[in-house]
């Protein structure tokens, strides 16, 4: 670990001396919502910046008096004496103001279908839905799965359950049954909201089938077992039925009253458990509780995004299953009143000018999105979003993994008319809410580069001693100080949330993530130090993949590494030892195939199909140091073709000329 840049592409160290800067021109800086006043107010406000924020930004059922409380350290405690609700904040406190007319979710289906609903419209379904969960028995505190496609439901679901204060852990629609039992599992729900399937690719793909799976095989001694399954009709699909604990959401809906009075929690009760990938094999159980997490992700929508409620149309194209399709679909723009696009579908289906054709039709006036979408319409060209009149774009965001300076300028370029600021956000799952990402109106932007922390926001990058670095340094990134959406801690495993965050350096917040400052002092990120990969804006644990690969008979041995990608960032390459008959069949090329195409189905059953290796190399040995442990970085060198790099730390220094032997 201690050479940090070494997950970074050459390509990008080369480009951290970028020279180009992008002020934002004088009518927006003139109209921004963040100012540098907003960034001095903070550094002279210290804590106390939160919490006005906190009541600037939302409705309090039981004032706080207490901001910050750090003597449990690293469990934050913020705002702790104050009561609210996050529904209420994103729905009621709208209707009341007399905003319910405004729209809340313009849906457009993959198929082409589209559903306006207003504030008005979510408040009803969120309150029915609220009541049908009640009647099923879900109390303040239970926990409930979502496992659904990007349906207007979804945000329904997820505003229900926080409605009466049972934390969500919503499960990517893309992960599998497997991975849903092991969520089910871990966080100990006992009801589960899906959908019979969702459309995908111009076809529908089914999500109830994993459902009954998990459930099926859910293991009793770690689980008492599912008392109900709400499932969403979205594609008319025939589904399995277990008249004893399925219903449809739309049967629970039609019986449910439509006023719904919300349960006022803590501002330190769960709001949600999202599981995201770590040096492990078993996913992490984030968790986020209320009134710190809603107020750094709507104060951030708002100063990162410059929202204007009344005029902007906002489009985050994250999916719910991730974080940022909570703080940036559903928390944020909610409770900041906005007015967004939801879309079910693939960027390529029907055209491949689908997005663009939205952001024309309903006007998209902020888009966030990631890096590898951005580099995948680059593929395509420009020719594609050519076609469309995306004049009404006036700010654009990145999320997700470093963006390199040739795509943040085509991504201003070309879909941004040239004009308009790119901001690009560095946060995590950990974080909640975005920590470093210029600041639209002020900073003078640099492709390629996060730059600075939010205010309020305290980030430094260190070395192996936790000194900060001076400029033109590299080493790891850290948050000296404990934020408002920060995580409080790791879903029943205390003593991991320290060990993985708290035991790197001395009170202060390990990301896992390189980085380096310019002689500007800006910062650059370079990738996870650790054995995350990042694929499609995606995080996936090597130890993860690696463990499923073993677990198939085939395999003995198994090294993982995320090898450069040009459009997804990173791609998932398997290094595998077989065993015996296994080795034998895999002599020719047939039969090499065949063994390779039925571990990647195999990894993709167990985890999801984002997790399938992109390559699988059959090999005699991995290369190892004398302690066992396994060099990815030579693994890396051969994955990315590169001549590989000093590897006289092996055991067996020969191991490399093996390797690349029979891969010829
Ligand atoms: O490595 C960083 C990368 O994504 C990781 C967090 O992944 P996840 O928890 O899935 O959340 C993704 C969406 C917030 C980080 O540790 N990452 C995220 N944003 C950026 C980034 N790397 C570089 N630049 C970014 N803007």
């Amino acid at each position: 670990m201690s050479n940090t840049t070494e997950n970074s592409s050459p390509a990008l160290s080369n480009l951290l001396s970028e020279a180009r800067s992008f002020p934002p021109s004088e009518e927006f800086a003139a109209q921004a919502n963040a100012t540098a006043a907003l960034a001095r107010e903070a550094d002279e406000r210290g804590e106390e910046f939160w919490a006005d924020q906190a009541r600037k930004m939302l409705s309090w059922h039981t004032p706080f008096t207490q901001t910050l409380d750090w003597s449990r350290a690293p469990v934050a405690r913020w705002f702790a004496d104050g009561t609210l609700n996050a529904a209420y904040n994103a729905l009621d406190r709208h209707v009341k103001a007399g905003r319910g007319k405004r729209v809340a979710i313009h849906f457009e289906g993959e198929p082409g279908d589209t559903r306006t609903v207003t504030y008005d419209d979510l408040l009803t379904e969120v309150s029915r839905a609220a009541n049908a969960l009640q009647a099923l028995g879900v109390q303040t505190g239970d926990r409930v799965i979502i496992y659904l496609p990007m349906l207007v439901e979804s945000v329904v679901a997820m505003l229900a359950c926080a409605r009466i204060g049972a934390p969500h852990s919503v499960v990517f629609g893309g992960f599998s049954a497997e991975a849903l039992r092991s969520r089910i599992e871990d966080a100990g729900a006992r009801v589960i909201i899906t959908a019979d399937g969702g459309y995908r690719r111009g076809a529908p793909f089914a999500l109830k089938p994993a459902v009954d799976e998990a459930i099926a095989t859910l293991n009793p001694d770690n689980h008492p077992g599912i008392s109900h399954v709400l499932v969403v009709q979205r594609t008319g699909q025939e589904v399995e039925w277990h008249d004893e604990r399925d219903l449809w959401w739309h049967e629970a809906m039609e019986s449910a009253d439509i006023r719904h009075e919300p349960t006022f929690v803590e501002a330190e009760h769960p709001l949600f458990i999202l599981y995201t990938s770590g040096t492990t094999g078993r996913p992490k159980g984030i968790l986020h509780t209320t009134g710190g997490y809603l107020t750094q992700a709507a104060f951030t929508h708002w100063a990162v995004f410059d929202l204007k409620a009344e005029t902007d149309v906002y489009w985050c194209t994250a999916d719910i299953g991730w974080i940022t399709g909570h703080s940036y679909v559903v928390y944020g723009p909610l409770i900041n009143g906005a007015t967004q696009v939801i879309y079910e579908g693939t960027p390529d289906t029907p055209h491949r000018g689908r997005w663009w054709e939205i952001v024309q039709k309903y006007k998209v006036s902020i888009l966030y999105t990631a890096p590898t979408a951005i580099r995948t319409y680059m593929k395509w060209g420009e020719e594609v979003p050519d076609q469309f009149d995306l004049t009404s774009l006036r700010l654009l965001g990145s999320v997700g993994e470093p963006i390199n300076p040739e795509a943040w300028m085509w991504y201003r370029r070309v879909i941004g008319g040239g004009s308009t600021p790119v901001v690009d956000t560095w946060w995590q799952t950990e974080t909640g809410a975005i920590m470093i990402s210029p600041l639209p109106g002020v900073t003078a932007a640099k492709p390629g580069s996060a730059q600075s922390p939010l205010p309020g926001i305290a980030v430094d990058v260190v070395d192996d001693d936790a000194n900060s670095v001076p400029a033109g340094g590299g080493g790891y990134l850290v948050v000296s100080k404990p934020w408002p959406a920060m995580l409080r801690g790791i879903w029943g495993d205390l003593d991991r949330f320290k060990e993985t965050y708290w035991s790197r350096f001395k009170n202060i917040y390990f990301a896992g993530d390189g980085a380096k400052r310019d002689d500007d002092g800006d910062i650059w990120l370079l990738g996870r130090v650790d054995d995350v990969m990042n694929v499609s804006g995606h995080r996936l644990s090597t130890t993860e993949i690696e463990s499923s690969l073993v677990a198939h008979d085939a395999v003995a041995e198994a090294a993982v590494v995320g090898a450069a990608d040009e459009t997804t960032g990173q791609a998932v390459v398997a290094f595998v030892i077989l065993r015996g008959e296994f080795a034998a069949a895999a002599q020719d090329d047939e039969g090499a195939a065949a063994i390779q195409e039925q571990l990647r189905t195999h990894v993709a059953r167990q985890i999801g199909p984002i997790a399938k290796p992109r390559r699988i190399l059959i090999v005699p040995e991995l290369p190892k140091t004398r302690s066992g442990k396994i060099m990815r970085r030579l693994l890396r060198d051969v994955a990315e073709n590169r001549t590989v790099g000093d590897a006289t730390t092996l055991a067996d220094s020969s191991v490399m000329a093996l390797i690349k032997g029979k891969l010829g």
